[in-house]
C-alpha cells in the first residue's frame, strides 16, 4: 500500500437508517481511490458489502447490546474509544480522518488523540442540522408550560421556522434540563459544531439557503454536500434482504396503472400505537386507493411499548387493492415502480430522499426527531407534499385521513415539482452533478491535508 494513501476511519452509529447511508459515503470515497475502514458491529456488519473493492474494510467492535440513545453512545464511547487508539496507532497506515455520525460528538477527542480532523457525518439534512445547532448553541425556553401549543422560533434561520414545543426533539425538552442525560446531550452537539468539517446526505440544490446558513454559523467552508447517497443500481437490497418475495410485489404492482398506488412506510425506527394503526388502517380501507403497506414488526426488545398491529381481518377487507408487507420493505424498489404515485411517510431523511429521487408526491406524517423540519421543507419549501398528520396529538379521524390519502395520488402540481426535483437530485449525483464535484474537492482536501503538518485541527 502506498504510504500517499489517504485513509478514512467511517464510524456509523448502529442503527440501519445511519449505517445504510454512510456505507454508501464510504463507497463513493471508495470510488475516489480513499481507503476507508467502516467500525461495524456484529448487528450491522452484515451491512457492509463483502468483495465490494480491496480499499473498503470493516473493523469489528463489540455490540452495544442496549436501546436508549444516551446509554448506546455512553457505550461506544467506553467500549469502543481504548481499542480504536490502539488499533490506529498501530495501523501501517494509520487513519487520516475520522467522519462520524452526529450521535458520536466524543469522536472529536478520538480525532484530537490521533491528532488527525474530524468530520461529522449528518445523515439528516442542512435545514434539519440547523436547528439542532441552534437549539443546543441558544437553549430557547419553554415561555409558556400550560399552553399546548406554545411555540418556539427560530429568526436566524432562513424562513424564520417556527414549532410547537412538543415538536421540538425530545433530548431537549427533558424535563430536566441541566441533568445528566440532556447535559451528554448537549455536550455532543457542541462537539460537532468545534468538528473540523460537516459531511451531508444532502445536496446543494434542495437546500442551499440552510447550507450557506450553516456555513456561516460555524464560521468556515468545510460542509460538504454529496448526497442523496443511494445504491442506485442494486436498490432491491438497500439495507437487507427483503421480507417479501421481490417477484410477487413487482407482478402486484405491475397490474395497476400509473402513478396509481399510495405507498405506506414509517420507517425503521418507528413503530405506530394502537391508536395511530387503528386510523390508519380504517383509513386505508375507506379510501378505496389501491396501496402498499409496509409495518415494522415488534421483537421482545419492543415488549413495553405500544405498538399498534394490522387488525385482524384487515388483510381480507382490502384483498387485491392492498399488499401488506411486515417486516423489511424494498423500499427504493417501490418507489421508482411506474405505478407507485403517492407516498405516505414519517419523514425521517433517508425515506424523504428515496421519495425525492423517485418523483413521488409525498404525503407527510412526521412523528419527532427531525422529521417534523423535513415536514416543513417538502411541503412548504420545496412544494412536493402534503400533510397528513402530525405525531399522536394532530391526526385526523380516519374519514378525513382517507380523504388525504386518496387525493395524493391526483395532486398536479405537486407531481409536477416532484419530476422536477427528482431530475434535479439525479443531475446532482451524475458525472460533474454538484455532489459529484463536492465529493472530489472533499477527497482533495483530505489527501493535501495528510501531507501538511495538521496543526490546524
Ligand atoms: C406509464 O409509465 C411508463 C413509464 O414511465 C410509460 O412508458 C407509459 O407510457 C405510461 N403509460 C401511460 C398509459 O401513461
Ligand atoms: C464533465 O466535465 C468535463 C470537464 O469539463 C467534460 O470534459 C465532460 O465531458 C463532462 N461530462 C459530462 C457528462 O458532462
Amino acid at each position: 500500500m502506498s504510504t500517499a494513501q489517504t485513509h478514512v476511519l467511517a464510524y456509523p452509529f448502529p442503527s440501519s437508517g445511519h449505517v445504510i447511508p454512510l456505507i454508501d459515503l464510504a463507497k463513493a470515497l471508495v470510488s475516489r481511490g480513499v481507503l476507508v475502514t467502516v467500525l461495524v458491529t456484529p448487528s450491522n456488519q452484515p451491512l457492509v458489502p463483502t468483495n465490494h473493492s480491496p480499499l473498503l474494510r470493516t473493523l469489528l467492535l463489540p455490540n452495544p447490546n442496549l436501546n436508549r440513545l444516551v446509554e448506546i453512545v455512553a457505550f461506544m464511547r467506553e467500549n469502543h474509544y481504548p481499542t480504536l487508539i490502539n488499533w490506529a496507532r498501530n495501523h501501517p497506515s494509520p487513519p487520516s480522518a475520522i467522519i462520524s455520525d452526529f450521535f458520536l460528538g466524543w469522536t472529536l477527542h478520538l480525532a484530537r488523540d490521533l491528532n488527525v480532523p474530524r468530520l461529522v457525518f449528518s445523515p439528516s439534512g442542512a435545514f434539519a442540522l440547523s436547528v439542532s445547532y441552534s437549539l443546543w448553541r441558544n437553549l430557547p425556553e419553554n415561555d409558556n408550560p400550560e399552553d399546548p401549543d406554545s411555540v418556539v422560533s427560530f429568526p436566524n434561520i432562513p424562513n424564520s421556522p417556527v414549532y410547537p414545543w412538543w415538536q421540538i426533539p425530545h433530548q431537549f425538552r427533558l424535563a430536566e434540563r441541566g441533568g445528566p442525560e440532556w447535559a451528554f446531550s448537549q455536550e455532543n452537539m457542541l462537539l460537532n459544531i468545534d468538528s473540523w468539517g460537516v459531511v451531508f446526505n444532502s445536496f446543494l440544490d434542495l437546500e442551499q439557503d440552510y447550507f450557506d446558513h450553516i456555513k456561516k454559523e460555524l464560521g468556515h467552508q468545510r460542509v460538504w454536500a454529496l448526497g442523496p447517497l443511494l445504491p442506485l443500481t442494486e436498490p432491491e437490497n438497500r439495507g437487507g434482504s427483503s421480507t417479501v418475495s421481490c417477484h410477487d410485489l413487482i407482478e402486484w404492482l405491475d397490474s395497476r396503472e400509473n402513478s396509481s398506488v399510495v405507498y405506506v412506510c414509517f420507517g425503521s425506527r418507528t413503530f405506530l400505537t394502537s391508536s395511530q394503526m387503528e386510523d390508519l388502517t380504517r383509513a386505508l380501507e375507506l379510501s378505496g386507493v389501491h396501496f402498499v403497506l409496509s409495518v415494522r414488526v415488534p421483537d421482545e426488545r419492543h415488549a413495553a411499548q405500544d405498538h399498534g398491529r394490522i387488525p385482524s381481518g384487515f388483510g381480507d377487507r382490502v384483498r387485491g387493492r392492498g399488499f401488506v408487507i411486515e417486516g423489511w420493505a424494498p423500499q427504493l424498489v417501490i418507489l421508482s415502480h411506474r405505478a407507485v404515485g403517492s407516498f405516505l411517510t414519517h419523514c425521517g431523511w433517508n425515506s424523504v430522499l428515496e421519495g425525492l429521487v423517485s418523483g413521488v408526491v409525498m404525503l407527510t406524517w412526521p412523528m419527532g426527531a427531525d422529521q417534523y423540519t423535513n415536514a416543513k421543507l417538502v411541503v412548504d419549501q420545496l412544494g412536493v407534499a402534503v400533510r397528513a398528520a402530525e405525531g399522536t396529538e394532530k391526526v385526523p379521524e380516519a374519514r378525513e385521513l382517507a380523504k388525504r390519502i386518496e387525493g395524493s395520488v391526483g395532486r398536479r402540481k405537486e407531481r409536477v415539482r416532484a419530476e422536477e426535483l427528482r431530475d434535479t437530485a439525479l443531475r446532482a449525483i451524475k458525472e460533474n452533478g454538484t455532489s459529484q464535484k463536492e465529493l472530489d474537492a472533499l477527497v482533495k482536501q483530505l489527501h493535501d491535508l495528510k501531507h501538511q503538518q495538521p496543526n490546524t485541527i
